[in-house]
């Protein structure tokens, strides 16, 4: 990379310089979710869990500082391994200060339902995003197992204050699919008397219920319901994190929407309710392969292969959401590069995200050249756009600062994108991985506001 002036951490805006083609073999950090889910069961466990590949961006930091003030042992050694010395939640100690999710929705929400269970008091926050977040999605589930849920706006939005302890089990039917929301229900019914039991109508990502298995729980699925029973003990394992799918697809994207892109990524996460990306990416046209396709905890990985071609605008409905909320900024750069149009729907969620992703996604790529129409849940998307460098902003949000970067790929002249230190939240590196794999396109990292 060309120009990279400062540490990571102070970096404000990134400027790009397109058009320039994908190729080669890379790898991305580990996946977020699987992430916080190790840390926070690992600290429910008893024994020594030992993660490999865990994810270090600043959600995942939030997440180890929060159990170690509730008085988790967390030890990072050199190589990178990170061991979390479980002694099951009766261990946990009431913190002495709040909880600070940061940006991190999963760890907010996640912790939630952990403390929900315990006999002491909690205050759990976030940064100004996640405080303008929806939080009765799990207020109203927590509350209804018995613990004590405080928070503005009725239990609207964080802070959140929880008096924990004495749970009984519940049959909640959530109204979104959310894997955020379900797992917080879980993590508290483990700690409930009884069973518990979420249904969501559409079935979100299922990490948590899998990595239940590894650690020796029996989470029971039917359709889109899964329920735990109360009480059940969790042992300790060995778990290796596998790349980030979320963090693949500003890649794939890249290489999928340009006739003759080509790009691998190594060692990434291919779990089912994750895919939707490669599989409306298929449907534009764009060739998809896996190989090494491998189950590990649980988990299946392969090595992604995508090589671009000419793309067409497809629909996308909302029974294939769940399957790629997170991509939504990535593949509107690819919809707007094909031919013809794609619609986007049932994508209410998106408003939600760490910004309202729909108007960000509209507004920022318009000012490059996009034709993109916020509708009430989703976007309309013209394709055939003739991209151009422009000023554009992140909003402080990780996964639009790192569309807006591939957007750039596809644009003549210069792009400028400010508040990108945000993109360390799941990726940190991004702009050297991105540089490495497009050589043509010169980026620079800069310390100043643009
Ligand atoms: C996540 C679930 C999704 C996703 C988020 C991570 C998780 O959120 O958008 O990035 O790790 O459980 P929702 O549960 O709000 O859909």
């Amino acid at each position: 990379m060309s120009g990279a002036t400062a540490a990571e951490g102070a970096i404000r805006c990134w400027r790009l310089q397109g058009p320039a083609t994908v190729a080669g073999s890379v790898q991305v950090p580990g996946d977020k979710s699987i992430s916080h889910r190790a840390l926070l069961l690992g600290a429910m466990a008893r024994g020594a869990t030992e993660i490999r590949g865990l994810l270090q961006g600043e959600d995942c930091r939030a997440t180890v500082a929060a159990l170690r003030a509730l008085g988790v042992e967390i030890v990072e050694s050199p190589d990178g391994t990170v061991r979390v010395q479980g002694r099951g939640p009766e261990a946990w100690r009431e913190p002495d200060s709040s909880l600070d999710a940061g940006n991190s929705g999963t760890t907010l929400r996640l912790l939630a339902g952990l403390v929900a269970g315990r006999p002491f008091f909690s205050l759990l926050t976030g940064d100004d995003s996640l405080r303008r977040r929806p939080m009765r999605r799990v207020v109203d589930p927590l509350r209804a197992m018995g613990a004590t849920v405080l928070g503005r706006a009725e239990g609207g939005f964080a802070p959140l204050a929880i008096r924990g302890g004495g749970l009984r089990g519940v049959a909640w039917s959530s109204p979104v699919a959310s894997a955020q929301v379900k797992s917080a229900i879980l993590l508290a019914g483990l700690q409930a008397a009884g069973e518990t039991r979420v249904t969501e109508p559409l079935q979100s990502r299922d990490h948590t219920e899998r990595m239940l298995c590894a650690f020796g729980a029996a989470p029971r699925r039917d359709g889109t319901a899964v329920a735990v029973t109360g009480g059940a003990r969790l042992t300790a394992t060995a778990l290796a994190v596998p790349g980030d799918l979320s963090s693949a697809a500003f890649l794939l994207v890249a290489a999928a929407a340009r006739d003759g892109g080509a790009i691998r990524v190594r060692d990434v996460g291919v779990n089912p309710t994750r895919t939707g990306l490669l599989d409306v990416l298929e449907r534009m046209g764009a060739e998809v392969r896996r190989e090494r396709l491998r189950l590990e905890a649980g988990e299946p990985v392969a090595d992604l292969i995508v090589e671009g071609r000419r793309l067409r605008g497809v629909p996308i409905g909302a029974d294939l959401i769940p399957r790629l909320i997170d991509e939504v900024p990535a593949l509107a750069v690819a919809a707007a590069l094909a031919d013809g149009e794609t619609v986007i729907s049932g994508a209410g969620e998106l408003r939600v995200k760490e910004v309202d992703r729909v108007s960000a996604v509209a507004e920022e790529l318009g000012r490059m050249g996009a034709a993109i129409t916020p509708t009430r849940d989703g976007l309309r998307i013209q394709g055939n756009a003739t991209l151009r460098g422009a000023a554009v902003s992140s909003r402080g949000d990780h996964r639009m600062a790192m569309s807006l970067a591939v957007a750039a790929l596809f644009a003549d002249g210069e792009t400028v994108i400010r508040d990108v230190a945000c993109a360390n939240t799941s990726f940190p590196g991004f702009a050297r991985v991105l540089a490495d794999a497009a050589p043509g396109c010169v980026i620079r990292e800069e310390t100043a506001d643009a």
